[in-house]
């Protein structure tokens, strides 16, 4: 225990991984943190999912008049369920389903028995509700505990959660999580940048929970005051809810001096800590597999893939009781890999969602892939956006990035645009305008960031 202590107090990456054996070993079910069954061999989790499985057909079926006609539809019943690859023969559940079935119309719980709800944003028709009972908010902060155990946190830890409260499950979900892990909780929420360092500097939380976009504006703001980043109380940075490369791992771990642990989630399965990274490992997020079945599917095909390959990733939710989730699509983009760190699969870091992809001239393009060759520019700031306009009768994409403070000057920032062009041309495929910025140029979000502006 005093070897763990010691190892989740080092700031240095490398000793980390050095000792991420004795990590592990000292990581066993005894301390008392890890829930058994994140160890388990996989016959023992693949029995448990199957019995689980049956129980949550069988509530939708029962429970859901929305289950109850796809399952009908579909002429499947929970008894056809007779191994786990069985799954395959029900059908998806879609956003579009939800939409339809706007605000209550999936819960599979008397209304009264609902203690929360929560929603999505709705910027495109109308808001994703869902639901949770009781037992549901239990299970919700026993996986992002479990999340939190992974990412190095420990009891008595204080953590600084700037994930938005409200109908957003960001905050909530944190909160709820580090409370029933025995930590001190700041519900700072997003916003009021100035705010969030001055907290962080006079209340010294050692764990952070906020997007990764915020994160880096938490960091200008602790420049602009004159406050070096690497000399905050911060060493664990938990960061979801959009997708993020490693090299911006990379650059909040280097500004802060912290790790900088992948969390991630979405409403319609719980919110965040359907999966999470492990600090000693960072090689991709671990699938909390006792409470979320996941599969991957060729999202043109609906067919399933073997682990390893790239797809749609769908859950199937194995305890949820307010609002059962049958093989629901997120439209995420990963694959899935082997247990490491605990018995669970992992799901690879997320490439991008198919719905924010970019088809340039036939040439599919994430966000994320043109984010890597930002960070790669070393005069250029860490914040872009891409704007997406057509020129004549063809798209065109033109990257709005920064130049550091140091690098304003015009040679500079030509230096810097034509490096960027040239490396996405090489790297992705695409030819592209580039715009470099003042400082400050490109707008910041305090949640979500908003990457794609599209003109066209
Ligand atoms: O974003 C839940 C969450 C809150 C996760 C805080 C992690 C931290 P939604 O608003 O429903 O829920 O958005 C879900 O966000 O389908 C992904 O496209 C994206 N997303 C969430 N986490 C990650 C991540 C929350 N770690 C959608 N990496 C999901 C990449 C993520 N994308």
């Amino acid at each position: 225990m005093e070897l763990l202590s010691k190892l989740l107090k080092t700031k240095d990456a490398k000793s980390y991984s050095q000792a991420s054996g004795l990590v592990r070993n000292a990581l066993s079910p005894d301390v008392g943190l890890i829930n058994p069954i994140e160890l388990a061999p996989r016959a023992e989790i693949e029995a448990l999912q199957l019995e689980r499985l049956h129980w949550s057909l069988s509530h939708a079926y029962a429970n859901s008049s929305f289950y109850r006609a796809s399952f009908d539809a579909a002429g499947v019943k929970p008894d056809d369920l007779e191994s786990l690859a069985d799954l395959a023969k029900f059908p998806f559940t879609l956003k579009s389903d939800l939409r339809a079935n706007y605000p209550f119309g999936m819960f599979a719980v008397p209304r009264e028995q609902v203690a929360r709800i929560h929603a999505s944003s709705g910027t495109t028709g109308k808001p994703t509700v869902v639901g949770y009972t009781k037992r549901d908010i239990d299970t919700w902060a026993e996986v992002v505990a479990r999340s939190m155990v992974a990412a190095g946190v420990r009891p008595g830890d204080m953590v600084h959660i700037a994930y938005g409260y409200g109908l957003f499950t960001g905050g909530l979900g944190a909160h709820y999580g580090a409370e029933k892990l025995g930590c001190t909780v700041i519900p700072m929420s997003g916003g009021q940048t100035a705010r969030q360092v001055q907290l962080i500097q006079d209340f010294k939380p050692r764990v952070i929970m906020v997007t990764p976009s915020y994160m880096l504006s938490i960091a200008e703001e602790f420049r602009r005051q004159g406050i070096d980043p690497r000399s905050c109380s911060l060493e664990i940075g938990i960061f979801g809810a959009e997708p993020w490369t490693e090299a911006i791992r990379q650059e909040i771990e280097t500004t802060f001096d912290m790790h900088a642990v992948d969390i991630f989630g979405l409403s319609e399965i719980i919110g965040p800590g359907v999966s999470n990274e492990c600090v000693e490992t960072k090689d991709g997020l671990h699938i909390w597999e006792d409470h979320f079945l996941p599969e991957i599917i060729n999202p043109e095909t609906g067919e399933v893939l073997p682990d390893g390959e790239e797809g749609e990733l769908v859950f199937t939710s194995l305890t949820k009781e307010a609002l059962p989730i049958i093989r629901y699509r997120t439209r995420d983009l990963t694959r899935l890999l082997p247990g490491t760190a605990r018995s669970m699969r992992r799901m690879a870091k997320i490439t991008g969602r198919s719905d924010d992809m970019i088809i340039l001239r036939g040439v599919n393009v994430f966000p994320t892939q043109i984010e890597e060759q930002v960070l790669k520019v070393p005069t250029l700031a860490p914040h872009y956006q891409l704007r997406l306009f057509k020129s004549g009768p063809m798209d065109a994409m033109e990257v709005l990035v920064e130049c550091l403070p140091d690098a304003q000057n015009s040679e500079a920032r030509a230096a810097a645009a034509k490096q960027l062009s040239s490396n996405i041309k090489t790297m992705v495929g695409i030819s592209v305008s580039v715009e470099v910025r003042d400082p400050g140029g490109v707008a910041r979000s305090e949640g979500k960031a908003k990457r794609v502006l599209d003109e066209r």
